[in-house]
C-alpha cells in the first residue's frame, strides 16, 4: 500500500476550472493562456532551427544565443523606458542566466536550491499556486503573509513579525497574479530593508515583466543593487510570446547563486529543447517582438473593461498581467468557488476564484478573468456576464 507523501495536495484550481469549462462548453477566461495564434514568424524561426540541425541536447545552462538575447532584452527594455541604456547592467549570459523548461520549473529549482528541511519561506497570499507545494516538497515550511483586498499590498510589519531564524527566502511576484497589482519603488525599499535585517534571499517571479499599464513601469529586482546580489529572478517566454504551451523559462541570479541553481538544474532538467531555444533567440534579434507587449495587452484590458460596463460586475484596478479582477458583490453572496462553478455551469463563463490561492481558503467576492483572448471571445463572455 503506497502512502501519499502529499496527502493534502489536491488538483490545481486551474485544471479544475478549465476541465469544467470544457465539459459544459463555457467561454474559458479561467486559465492564463491566449486563444489566438502566436506570431507565425516565430514558427518559422523554430522550423528553420530544426532544418539547420539544432535537434540534439542543448548545453546544460541553455543555448548561448538565447542567453545573450535574454541579457540584451534588459538593455532594450531599459532603453525604451529611460531613453538611454547607460545605467543598466544586464545579467551576464554565461554566469547568471539559465534556461529552464518554463517558469514553474525555474521557481521549483530555485526553491530546491535554497530550502533545506525545516527552513521557512515567506509567501504573499494570494499567491501563484506552485510556490507553497514546491517549498513543502523540499521539506520547507511556507509562511503566508497577507495581501489584503482591495489594495493587495504587503503589510511589512506583518512580514517582519512572521520572520524567524529559520526564514531563508521570501517569494515576491510583481506584476502580480492573480490581483494585477504592480510594486512601486517604496515596496522594494521595504523589501531591501527586510532582507538586510534578516539576511533572507529573494525569489522574484517576474513572468509578467513586460505587461504593465497606464504608464506604470515594472521594476526588476535586477535593477536594485541592494537586492540583486541575493535574488533569483524568474521569467517565462510563454507569457511574453503567447506560447504558454512551449514551457520555456529563465532563471537569472548572481554567479554564486547560479552555480548552486545549476547543481539542481543539471539533474532535474539537464537541458531544454534545442530548436525552440535557437528559434526564440533568432526571433528576439528584433526587439519589437517584445517591446510592444504592454500596449498590446492594454488595448485588450481596456476593451474588456469597457464591455464589463454593461454588466453588474465591478471592475477592480489592474496595473499589470493579463488578468482582470471583477467584483460580484452586487450579483451574489455565494463563496467565490461556488459562484465560479455556477457561473461556468449556468451562465457559460469560466473564471478563477481567488480563495484557493489563499491559505484557509478565505473567500472574497471577486473572480479573476483572463483577457489574453480574441476580442470575439471577450465579447461573447461579456454578453453572457450581462445576463447574470
Ligand atoms: C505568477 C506566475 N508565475 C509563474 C508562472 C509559470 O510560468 P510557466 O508557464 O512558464 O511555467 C505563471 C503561469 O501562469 C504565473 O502566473
Amino acid at each position: 500500500m503506497f502512502t501519499s507523501k502529499f496527502p493534502e495536495m489536491g488538483t490545481t484550481i486551474f485544471s479544475e476550472m478549465s476541465q469544467l469549462a470544457n465539459t459544459v462548453g463555457a467561454v474559458n477566461l479561467s486559465q492564463g493562456f491566449p486563444d489566438y495564434s502566436p506570431d507565425p514568424i516565430l514558427f518559422e524561426c523554430v522550423a528553420q532551427a530544426m532544418k539547420s540541425g539544432y535537434n540534439q541536447y542543448a548545453p546544460m545552462p541553455g543555448m548561448p544565443a538565447l542567453r545573450n538575447a535574454v541579457a540584451e532584452k534588459y538593455t532594450q527594455v531599459f532603453l525604451k523606458q529611460h531613453g538611454n541604456s547607460t545605467d543598466v547592467i544586464p545579467p551576464n549570459a554565461d554566469t547568471e542566466i539559465t534556461i529552464t523548461p518554463g517558469g514553474t520549473v525555474a521557481l521549483y529549482t530555485a526553491i530546491a536550491t535554497v530550502v533545506k528541511p525545516g527552513d521557512e519561506v515567506i509567501i504573499f497570499s494570494p499567491a501563484y499556486d506552485s510556490y507553497g507545494p514546491a517549498v513543502i516538497a523540499n521539506g520547507g515550511v511556507p509562511v503566508y503573509a497577507h495581501l489584503l483586498f482591495p489594495n493587495y499590498m504587503p503589510d511589512w510589519d506583518e512580514v517582519h513579525a512572521l520572520t524567524t531564524s529559520r526564514t531563508v527566502l521570501i517569494i515576491i511576484n510583481t506584476p502580480h497574479n492573480p490581483t494585477g497589482t504592480v510594486w512601486d519603488a517604496a515596496q522594494y525599499t521595504a523589501l531591501e530593508e527586510y532582507c538586510n535585517k534578516h539576511n533572507v534571499n529573494v525569489l522574484s517571479d517576474e513572468v509578467y515583466e513586460l505587461i504593465t499599464f497606464d504608464g506604470v513601469r515594472h521594476i526588476s529586482v535586477l535593477s536594485i543593487p541592494g537586492l540583486r546580489h541575493r535574488a533569483f529572478v524568474v521569467t517565462s517566454f510563454g507569457k511574453t510570446f503567447h506560447i504558454t504551451g512551449w514551457k520555456i523559462g529563465v532563471c537569472i541570479a548572481p554567479s554564486h547563486l547560479t552555480a548552486e541553481f545549476r547543481k539542481v538544474h543539471q539533474f532535474l532538467t539537464f537541458s531544454v529543447n534545442t530548436p525552440m531555444q535557437v528559434g526564440l533567440a533568432n526571433y528576439m534579434l528584433n526587439a519589437e517582438t517584445y517591446l510592444g507587449l504592454s500596449e498590446f495587452f492594454q488595448r485588450k484590458r481596456d476593451y474588456f473593461r469597457g464591455l464589463i460596463g454593461s454588466t453588474r460586475f465591478t471592475v477592480l484596478p489592474c496595473k499589470g498581467t493579463y488578468f482582470q479582477l471583477l467584483g460580484y458583490a452586487n450579483v451574489s453572496d455565494e463563496t467565490d468557488v461556488n459562484f465560479a462553478k455556477r457561473l461556468t455551469t449556468e451562465h457559460g463563463v469560466a473564471a478563477i476564484p481567488l480563495s484557493p490561492f489563499i491559505p484557509g481558503n478565505v473567500s472574497q467576492p471577486v473572480l479573476r478573468f483572463c483577457f489574453a483572448k480574441e476580442n470575439s471571445t471577450l465579447e461573447l463572455a461579456a454578453e453572457k456576464l450581462a445576463r447574470v
